[in-house]
């Protein structure tokens, strides 16, 4: 049955495959969609839905741009499109960014910044990020220049938290790549405040960098993390390696159950959050290197060190060979594997079942992502001997 739609511009934006259907029924949908993937390993438990699937995107991308009247709008580029929808208010997105957003596009005008053009290059604001801490309750903004021909900016931002004393940092970026990324890793500056937000998760503390991958749902990513957590069967005694770390949320939470843990993650700005994160929870027992996970594990491997549970949370696009071979080398006892899309994880689990002595004993859906059609699986695997 069809639900009144729970957003005026569902579908029109591109944000949203499931606008219109009950969450139940989406919640059907995903289950189908992880069995699809994951139900030939072994049992998929019932997913597990958010009790208010709306208002979850801590984080909040807008891209800049012209409506047919020459208005200055911000919102999304319309699915598999560059045609840009104007969204107001998305019911999706943390309370308060869209007024965040409407000052910006007002302070636009009367300061004579123009959104910028990627066909001719012209223009001033590209994008903005939104980020905000879902309990520290901070904000942070991330203006991101198309040239560094604007001037202004420091009096622009001085206006902009005059009126949204919520904002504790703003950092900005000069990013004229022709890619569709919203922020390339280097040369974030800040303009205002400390440069990062804090937040809080599975009671520690996270400091987040603009550029750091840091989960956009934070209510269930306390759910994932503990399925995760939960299936490691830490007892105190693990050697734990936490590999595509992030900032070291996975490996901080689980170090509270095990004996060490090492996180690997090659953005360096993550990892530098990720030492702080742990000194900032008085956390000793877990370490962050800045390396490719990959040939940090066949290092690993090389030197006979052992790892009695792997977590890995690799980008949508899933593991490739070098890495699914060298944790073969590296043998751990447990593989706990978290994924954004079931399709690439099943790719990955083919290959550790076929080359590496590896089983599937369960697999868990979380809904991350209410209202699209993503679904995130965290699947466990052990050693069978042979
Ligand atoms: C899906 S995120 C997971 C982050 C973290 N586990 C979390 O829950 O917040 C994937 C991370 O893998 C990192 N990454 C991608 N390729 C990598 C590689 N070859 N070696 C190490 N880290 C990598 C990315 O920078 C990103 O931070």
């Amino acid at each position: 049955m069809r639900e009144k739609q729970f957003c005026p511009i569902a579908y029109r934006c591109g944000g949203c495959d499931y606008a219109d259907l009950p969450y139940e029924e989406e919640l059907y949908e995903k289950m189908y969609l992880a069995k699809r993937q994951l139900a030939s390993f072994g049992p998929v438990a019932p997913i597990m839905g958010m009790k208010r699937p709306c208002r979850y995107r801590d984080k909040v991308q807008a891209v800049f741009g012209y409506d047919m009247k020459g208005n200055i709008i911000s919102g999304l580029y319309k699915k598999g499109s560059h045609h840009l929808t104007a969204v107001k208010d998305c019911a999706l997105e943390f309370e308060g960014a869209e007024k965040i957003l409407s000052t910006i596009r007002k302070l636009m005008k009367s300061f004579n910044m123009k959104p910028y053009n990627e066909d001719t290059f012209e223009g001033d604001l590209r994008h903005v990020l939104l980020r905000k801490g879902h309990k520290s309750g901070e904000i942070l903004c991330v203006l991101v220049f198309g040239n560094k021909y604007f001037k202004r900016k420091k009096e622009f931002v001085s206006d902009l938290v005059g009126k949204h004393p919520e904002i504790t940092t703003v950092s900005y970026q000069v990013n004229g790549d022709e890619t569709s990324m919203v922020l390339n890793e280097s040369r974030i500056e800040t303009l205002y405040g400390r440069g990062y937000i804090e937040d809080e998760l599975c009671g520690l503390k996270f400091r987040i960098s603009p550029a750091s991958f840091y989960q956009i749902n934070a209510v269930q990513t306390e759910t994932l993390y503990d399925v995760a957590i939960k299936m490691a069967r830490l007892t105190g005694r693990e050697r734990v390696l936490d590999v595509y770390c992030g900032t070291g949320t996975i490996g901080l939470v689980a170090s509270r159950k095990a004996k060490e843990v090492i996180g690997v993650e090659l953005n360096k700005a993550a990892v530098k959050d990720a030492k702080i994160n742990a000194e900032r929870n008085n956390i000793d027992n877990a370490q962050f290197i800045e390396a490719d996970c990959s040939v940090f594990m066949k290092e690993m491997a090389k030197r006979k060190e052992h790892f009695d549970v792997v977590f890995m949370d690799p980008p949508r696009s899933g593991s490739d060979e070098r890495f699914l071979s060298s944790l073969i080398k590296l043998g751990p006892d447990t593989i706990v594997y978290v994924s954004c899309n079931p399709e690439t994880q099943r790719r990955d689990l083919l290959y550790l079942e076929k080359f590496g002595p590896y089983r599937v004993y369960g697999s868990q859906p979380v809904d991350m992502f209410p209202r699209t059609e993503h679904v995130e699986t965290v699947v466990l695997m052990s050693r069978v001997e042979r």
